[in-house]
């Protein structure tokens, strides 16, 4: 028997036992990895009894993601029909034993950043291929719910629910995502103030664990695999179904767009907002600095009452910072929404001359970002290298923050919006392994969205030469080196780290324990989700 180091610990970590004390195994283990990569594993898998099929060419859509900087082909690609054919392919990885080295990640919709839900030489299961398994909705008048495949999109979702005049309640701003892939992370719009994330909307789940078994979970049963998958990044098991909570879906949205010069009074009515009784359904934020075409630019499919007044709002040389906000309507019962609007508005400081309105129906608001997705793709703009940055901010040091970075670090957003909000602690389970900023024990219940949205341009274009991928990237360091300089807590959503010292400070010591605790209940020999890059399964030779 090949003797094998523990498999929760660092790449680097690993590498660095392994090459000091295993010199001979070394030579070993690349035959065996070798031999089982070139041979052994194709016809191994392919002996599985599937309902789906593997396929071993033809597999570079798996080595892509919306944030096109990282590509590893994998070694296999599972396009499962049911979700025994990922238990059947997660046991026959998990009996090959630790030596093989093979890993298993699940692939939603492929929006990921920095390869996250790639396996390089590995197993990448294509979740959409779950999705002709039917939606079911059930609906006993009081909270209804519906149970869906992992693999279907929430836009899918949606226009299901639709039918019997439901919704789910939170959202993303993008609606092309796979339940699994945004229940993994946590799933953040401008609901989430009211509603909590999409990972507090989730009453129960199905999973395959990383030994090929299948378990269903919820806040009664297996509650602690339940509450470690959700925003898990996928670390604990494969989500194979979801039961997503629902509410009567609002029929039209009365969509505002407000502005203001100086970002103290703009989070003030952001927290005031989201304070209230009654209040909007949506909040947001954009921040917008020294840019040209002002209106224009902005991201979604907004199309204000009065373009002309809009157009002539620019910010060369300035910072401005646009509220974003949305209230639900029903024009056949409500008869007072706009005098409601008004009095809501008229709490606000924005600047007086810059309230922007338009009326759309919920799923064109909800679809927003597709209607701009379609225009980039016209132009050829949608598949560029996207190094997205997304921060949460405690409140306290929010304002430190916008001072060191917005107009000053960050001197334009002519590459792609940045957006802030603030939402309230409280709606987020504390027992989930999602990361909130800010010690618990502070008692801080409010903290910031801050999304940081850049496409990267080819050649420099766009702001002014300064719109390279190598360029952006060197912004985002010099935004995270600022808030560790300044020591402003702030967490990163959607994490990316490249050490194991990274993760355990995102973390923090006791969640950190938490995390390893649950990864050898759930995932011991850490065959899922190896593009997360937190845990080792063994030592990777190539
Ligand atoms: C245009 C755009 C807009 C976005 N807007 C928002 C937003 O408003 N709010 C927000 O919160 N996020 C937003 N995101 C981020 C998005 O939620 C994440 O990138 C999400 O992971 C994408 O879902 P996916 O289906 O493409 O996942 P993938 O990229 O396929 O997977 C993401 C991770 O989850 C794992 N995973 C996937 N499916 C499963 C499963 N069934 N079980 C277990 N693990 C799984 C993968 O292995 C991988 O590690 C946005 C992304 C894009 C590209
Ligand atoms: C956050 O939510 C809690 C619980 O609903 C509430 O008590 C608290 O006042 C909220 N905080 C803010 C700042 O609105
Ligand atoms: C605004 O952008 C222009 C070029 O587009 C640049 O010359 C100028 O320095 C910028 N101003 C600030 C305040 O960043
Ligand atoms: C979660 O929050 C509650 C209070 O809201 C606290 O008592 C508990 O210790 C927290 N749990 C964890 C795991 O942080
Ligand atoms: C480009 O970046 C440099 C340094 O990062 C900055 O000084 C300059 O103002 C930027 N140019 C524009 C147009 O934003």
């Amino acid at each position: 028997m090949i003797i094998h180091k523990p498999s929760i610990s660092s790449a680097k970590q690993s590498n660095v036992v392994f090459s000091r004390s295993c010199t001979v195994l070394l030579l070993c283990c690349i035959s065996i990895k070798l031999s089982l990569s070139f041979s052994i594993v194709p016809s191994s898998l392919n002996s599985l009894n599937l309902h789906g099929y593997f396929t071993f060419e033809k597999n570079e859509f798996a080595a892509r993601d919306f944030g096109n900087q990282f590509h590893s082909l994998p070694l296999a690609v599972l396009h499962p029909k049911k979700v025994s054919d990922i238990a059947s392919t997660i046991r026959h990885v998990w009996q090959m034993g630790p030596t093989s080295g093979l890993t298993v990640a699940a692939r939603g919709h492929g929006h990921s950043l920095q390869g996250q839900a790639q396996a390089p030489q590995g197993i990448v299961v294509n979740m959409e291929s779950l999705t002709g398994q039917e939606m079911q909705i059930h609906n006993d008048g009081v909270s209804p719910y519906v149970d869906v495949s992992s693999g279907e999109l929430w836009i899918n979702i949606l226009h299901e629910c639709l039918k019997y005049g439901l919704a789910p309640k939170s959202w993303t701003d993008y609606l092309h995502l796979t339940v699994g892939g945004t229940l993994s992370n946590a799933g953040i719009s401008g609901q989430a103030f009211r509603h909590g994330p999409q990972i507090s909307n989730v009453r129960q789940l199905e999973v395959v664990t990383g030994k090929g078994e299948v378990v269903v979970c919820s806040e009664e049963k297996n509650a602690d695999l339940f509450h470690g998958v959700l925003g898990g990044l996928g670390q604990f098991g494969i989500i194979t179904r979801a039961r997503i909570s629902l509410e009567t879906a609002p029929k039209m949205v009365k969509w505002i767009r407000v502005l203001y010069s100086d970002f103290s009074t703009f989070v003030r009515d952001q927290e005031h907002l989201i304070s209230s009784e009654k209040t909007f359904d949506y909040v947001e934020g954009l921040v917008i600095v020294n840019k040209t075409g002002l209106i224009n630019n902005w991201r979604s499919s907004f199309n204000p009452q009065d373009p002309e007044q809009a157009s002539r709002f620019v910010s060369d040389g300035k910072t401005l910072f646009c509220l974003e906000l949305t209230k639900n309507f029903d024009p056949d019962e409500d008869t007072d929404t706009d005098k409601e609007i008004e009095r809501l508005l008229s709490e606000l400081s924005y600047i007086e001359s810059t309230l922007f309105v338009t009326e759309v129906t919920y799923v064109e608001f909800l679809d927003r970002v597709h209607a701009a997705e379609m225009k980039l793709r016209s132009k050829g703009l949608w598949d560029l290298p996207h190094p997205w940055l997304n921060l949460l901010v405690p409140r306290t040091n929010i304002h430190t923050f916008a001072e060191g970075i917005f107009g000053n670090i960050l001197t334009d957003t002519n590459n792609g919006p940045v957006l802030v909000y603030p939402v309230n602690k409280s709606k987020w389970d504390n027992r989930t392994s999602f990361v909130t900023p800010g010690g618990e024990e502070e008692g801080e219940d409010i903290f910031y969205l801050v999304a940081f949205l850049p496409a990267a341009v080819p050649s420099g274009g766009g702001g002014g030469g300064n719109g390279s991928l190598q360029n952006l990237l060197n912004l985002n360091k010099r935004i995270l080196n600022f808030c560790e300089t300044e020591k402003l807590g702030v967490k990163q959503y959607l994490p990316y780290y490249t050490t194991q010292e990274e993760w355990r400070a995102h973390y923090g010591p006791r969640r950190w324990e938490a995390l390893v605790q649950r990864k050898s209940a759930y995932d011991p020999l850490a065959i899922l989700a190896p593009g997360q890059r937190i845990f080792q399964k063994s030592i990777s030779v190539l």
